[in-house]
């Protein structure tokens, strides 16, 4: 049987350890692409990757190129490009010049793989996915944004922390944008399926929920130069896994709604079963009216935000 094809564009931190980690866990082959002014840094990556195949054992393929040509016929192309932020700066300030890239490169990516699953990554991410829709012209089912799945990871992490137990027994769900108005879910984050409303006081689920909404924000205070790309590439990761194994996981990921949740015309991450088609469905969970209020207001921020594209 052959391999599935996986493109990655934008060879930058996350792009590179997204194909990297591709490689390992033996989804596909992987094709990295980048700008024509970064020559050979795409297919120098890829061939770090490759040379690191005999001792992991795994027989994908990865190369990396500066044009298009060579990413034809990909099942799932994952859209990194862009710029990440900086100290001092939100998600948000990266609209316009984001935009224009997601933009160029969807309608490259279209060119040449009209039947694909595009995955978003690059920021402010619900806007973006909103772009590469408009651009592409896919149905809803094939254009899907990561964040919810990074947000509960850090959920995830600090649960874990506070209760000192294993993070495979966490499970956490963050709803909304991928912004500071993202709504950690409290009830439907669970240890062993007890829900940590039972398992810890409300000051320090709230302490956990904030440390969540700031999650990016920590990291590039440590970092200075950029943003995170561990457990961002690990999350996209996961999602490509669900689709291309058709194993119709359950994720927070930003999907196009049209209704679901009382929103209407903008990407927010919903809980979505992700299979070999892509979205399969949205999942409606019964919330509280605090629940639905800050989901709404959410969804509200990234309209704001997505109605300020040029
Ligand atoms: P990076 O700067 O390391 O890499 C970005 C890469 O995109 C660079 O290699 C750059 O040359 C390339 N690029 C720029 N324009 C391009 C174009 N037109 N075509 C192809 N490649 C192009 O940045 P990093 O850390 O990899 O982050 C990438 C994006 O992902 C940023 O927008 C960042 O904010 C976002 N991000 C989103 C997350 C999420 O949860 N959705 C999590 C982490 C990062
Ligand atoms: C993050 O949450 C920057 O959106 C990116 O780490």
């Amino acid at each position: 049987m052959a391999r599935k094809k996986i493109t990655v564009v934008g060879a930058g931190f996350v792009g590179a350890t997204l194909a990297q980690r591709l490689a390992e866990m033996e989804l596909g082959d992987v094709v990295i692409v980048d700008i024509p002014a970064t020559e050979g840094m795409p297919a120098g990556k890829a061939l770090d990757i490759m040379e690191s195949a005999p001792i992991y054992g795994y027989d994908a393929r990865v190369s990396g190129t500066t044009s298009y040509e060579s990413t034809a016929g990909s099942d799932i192309v994952v859209i990194t490009a862009g710029i990440p932020r900086k100290p001092g700066m939100s998600r948000d300030d990266l609209l316009n010049t984001n935009a224009g890239i997601v933009k160029s490169v969807t309608e490259n990516v279209v060119k040449f793989s009209p039947n694909c699953i595009l995955i978003i990554v690059s920021n402010p991410l619900d806007a973006m996915c909103l772009v590469a829709l408009k651009t592409s012209k896919f149905p809803k089912h094939r254009v899907l944004g990561m964040a919810g799945v990074l947000d509960s990871a850090r959920m995830r992490t600090f649960i874990a922390e506070a209760l000192n137990v294993s993070v495979e027994n966490v499970h956490a769900m963050v709803l909304g944008g991928h912004g500071d108005t993202m709504v950690p879910m409290p009830r439907f984050s669970t240890v062993s399926g007890i829900p940590i409303t039972e398992l810890l006081p409300k000051d320090k689920i709230e302490a956990i929920n904030q440390r969540t909404r700031d999650g990016g924000a920590e990291i590039v205070k440590l970092l200075k130069t950029g943003s995170a790309y561990y457990a961002p590439s690990a999350s996209t990761a996961e999602m490509v896994e669900s689709i291309l194994k058709d194993k119709n996981k359950i994720l927070p990921c930003a999907v196009y709604l049209e209704g679901e949740y009382g929103v209407d015309g903008v990407f927010v991450g919903v809980p979505a079963k992700l299979g070999s088609k892509g979205l399969v469905d949205v999942i409606q969970l019964n919330l509280s009216v605090d629940e639905r209020a800050q989901l709404l207001k959410s969804a509200s921020a990234v309209k704001e935000l997505s109605a300020a594209l040029k």
